[in-house]
């Protein structure tokens, strides 16, 4: 990777076994295996290489056209998708449904058949419906990348969630992962899951039983239903955001007695392990699922965790345009 990335240092980590992903697509961490993890980690140091030059940019994407679809709101996934697709060189258009034909009653996949007539090469979708990326994997030619589908996964969130662990801990297997708030509406947790028990690492849940999945243990989780006892003696607490848009009447009593019970203060870190980590996915409700004093505080990676965001992103990209093999015949 030396050579095609103009000079950046190989990461010195484990030579991964595997030199390409097994999906021309990213719908899901689900059946990513742990070499595929550790291809996309060991391609992502690369580009934190690259993202510390004065000139953020090379030229594997050179050519190629990159859509944003979103069709639900973001910040940083967009953002980051963005930045990652040019700094990566490729030509990028972005889509929003609102001031689309989608409100002259358009279908998803007829928008995307159309604007990939016009010779775009892959497409990142973010979108309300669980299996949209997926119902489009299957109709278009191009690449599909899911931005998070509805309450299934966000495979990219979940990759820079576990890439920040290993740049901190230089290993996920053996770390105790707590997850706290909103399980049963959260994409999030669901890519987290896959991707840190892949990896071998005890993946903890906790929340208001009316927020947790039933049998969600299945998936190789253990069930905590108060945070003390789901904190004590964990590595790392990843909160997530409680969801307001997505809450339907009756799940949550109150915002208030959410918060007294589940919200997350540095009084309630003191069982954790001494070298802990906090993180949120954002946007943060703070005061609501964690105080300011712990979002901002010295164990807090929340702002790494979007700075690693576009790396993550970056070689996603650079894999699924076909990696090195696309850069050698430029
Ligand atoms: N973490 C995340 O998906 O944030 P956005 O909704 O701002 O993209």
């Amino acid at each position: 990777m030396r050579d095609l990335l103009k000079g950046a240092r190989v990461s010195k980590a484990k030579a991964a076994p595997v030199t390409r992903l097994h999906s021309r697509h990213l719908l899901g961490l689900e059946g990513v295996t742990a070499p595929e993890l550790d291809l996309i980690f060991d391609t992502a140091e690369t580009m934190v290489e690259v993202l510390d030059r004065p000139i953020k940019k090379v030229p594997p994407l050179r050519g190629m056209t990159v859509v944003n679809l979103f069709y639900e709101s973001s910040t940083r996934t967009r953002f980051s998708f963005e930045l990652a697709e040019k700094r990566l060189s490729a030509d990028t258009v972005n889509f929003s449904a609102s001031g689309s034909s989608v409100s002259k009653g358009e279908s998803l996949v007829d928008t995307v058949k159309n604007i990939e007539a016009m010779k775009t090469d892959m497409v990142v979708i973010r979108h309300g419906s669980t299996g949209a990326p997926h119902k489009l994997a299957q109709e278009i030619e191009s690449a599909v990348i899911n931005a998070g589908d509805g309450q299934h996964e966000h495979p990219t969130q979940g990759l820079l969630d576990i890439f920040t662990l290993r740049r901190k801990y230089g290993k996920i297997n053996g770390l105790v992962v707590t997850i706290v708030g909103d399980i049963l509406h959260s994409r999030v947790a669901r890519s987290n899951i896959w991707g840190l028990r892949t990896l071998g690492a005890e993946v903890r849940l906790c929340g208001p039983s009316t927020l947790m999945p039933i049998e969600i243990e299945k998936m190789g989780v253990k069930v905590f239903h108060g945070l003390d006892a789901a904190l004590e003696g964990a590595d790392v607490v990843n909160v997530l955001r409680i969801q307001k848009e997505r809450q339907q009447g009756g799940l949550l009593p109150s915002l208030r007695e959410y918060t007294l019970q589940w919200g997350v203060t540095k009084e309630r870190l003191v069982g954790m392990n001494k070298n802990y980590t906090v993180m949120h996915p954002g946007p943060i409700n703070r005061g609501v699922e964690i105080t300011p004093e712990v979002a901002d505080g010295p164990h807090s990676v929340i702002l790494p965790q979007v700075t690693h965001g576009v790396a993550v992103r970056m070689a996603v990209l650079y894999l699924l345009a076909g990696g090195g093999e696309r850069v050698a015949q430029q």
